[in-house]
């Protein structure tokens, strides 16, 4: 059984732990097979834990594993499509692949809805034990979701209704979620909080109206979590010029970092804002012109 687990971006700006929009064209692929003895057993392109219970993809099949009683073993073959530490959801993916495996392999007996539990308790390994679900969700069912911090559980698949151009750069180096979690403000003045409580209910009306250029400027005035992350990626400043120099309709971090997205006008010019991102980026940046992707986890050939 093959597996693609599609990447993800998360927070969007005010919507730190509650927003994420799955990516299409980059994503991570399990196979996944039965084998004869008790155990998930692991092995990986790129140097990630390998004992099941430490590996978000060994953790969300064997969760899967469970919920159907079946005490067999697994092989999982990992191929990291997705560069570790990036900030585009590369646990999440992992972990809704994980999931969905073993579930196909069991003969389908879950549907999506019934693994967003499994696939949540597994993205907690990697963000030093918090639950959130704003790149594991949008991984499993694709497009845009919202979903409580408070109560991962409580979800909304938010259907996109027009085409998203979409720049995403990932700067050559890594952030692990866990630490870059520890950096934010433990509090924050109450006048930050409701500005961001209603640039987010604001943007995601302009999401619901497929009005990217209204959504971008909600997008990049977060003011409580992207300040304090900034100054984990040294290119972000000119990373957000060169977008909205490029014609972007606005730029922001995804989720830890030190990856960053752009909203474009087109299918023509978010090649442009894409190399322009690249550029501003530095030595080593690697970056794709995408959009969204509507379908989320799937086995693949
Ligand atoms: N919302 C999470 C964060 C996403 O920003 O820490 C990364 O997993």
């Amino acid at each position: 059984m093959r597996v693609y687990g599609p990447a993800s971006l998360s927070n969007l700006g005010p919507g730190f732990d509650t927003l994420g929009l799955c990516l299409k064209g980059i994503g991570d692929i399990i196979e996944a097979r039965f084998t004869s003895g008790p155990e998930i057993t692991i092995t990986s392109s790129a140097p990630i834990p390998l004992v099941a219970s430490d590996n978000t993809a060994g953790r969300a099949a064997h969760l899967v594993m469970t919920k159907a009683a079946d005490k067999r073993g697994l092989h999982l073959s990992i191929k990291k499509g997705i560069p570790l530490g990036s900030g585009i959801g590369g646990s999440a993916a992992s972990a809704s692949a994980g999931a969905w495996a073993a579930n196909l392999l069991l003969g389908k007996p879950f549907s999506k809805e019934e693994l967003a539990h499994a696939v949540l308790e597994a993205e907690r390994l990697a963000s030093g034990g918090t639950l959130h679900g704003d790149n594991a969700l949008p991984s499993l069912f694709g497009g845009l979701v919202l979903t409580s911090p408070a109560k991962p559980l409580d979800y909304r698949c938010i259907r996109l209704t027009t085409p998203l151009h979409l720049a995403v750069v990932m700067p050559k180096r890594s952030i692990l979620t866990a630490d870059a979690r520890t950096i934010l403000p433990s509090a924050v003045p109450r006048i930050e909080a409701v500005h961001n409580a209603s640039d987010l209910a604001f943007m995601l009306h302009a999401f619901m109206t497929g009005d990217w250029e209204a959504v971008s400027p909600y997008m990049m005035r977060d003011r409580v979590v992207e300040p304090a992350r900034a100054s984990l990626v040294p290119c972000y400043q000119a990373v957000r010029e060169a977008a909205m120099d490029a014609g972007a309709y606005g730029a922001a971090l995804t989720g830890s970092g030190p990856a960053m997205f752009a909203i474009a006008r087109d299918s023509f010019s978010v090649s442009k804002v894409c190399d322009a991102m690249v550029r501003a980026a530095g030595e080593g940046a690697r970056g794709m012109a995408t959009e969204a992707d509507i379908h989320g986890v799937r086995q693949c050939s």
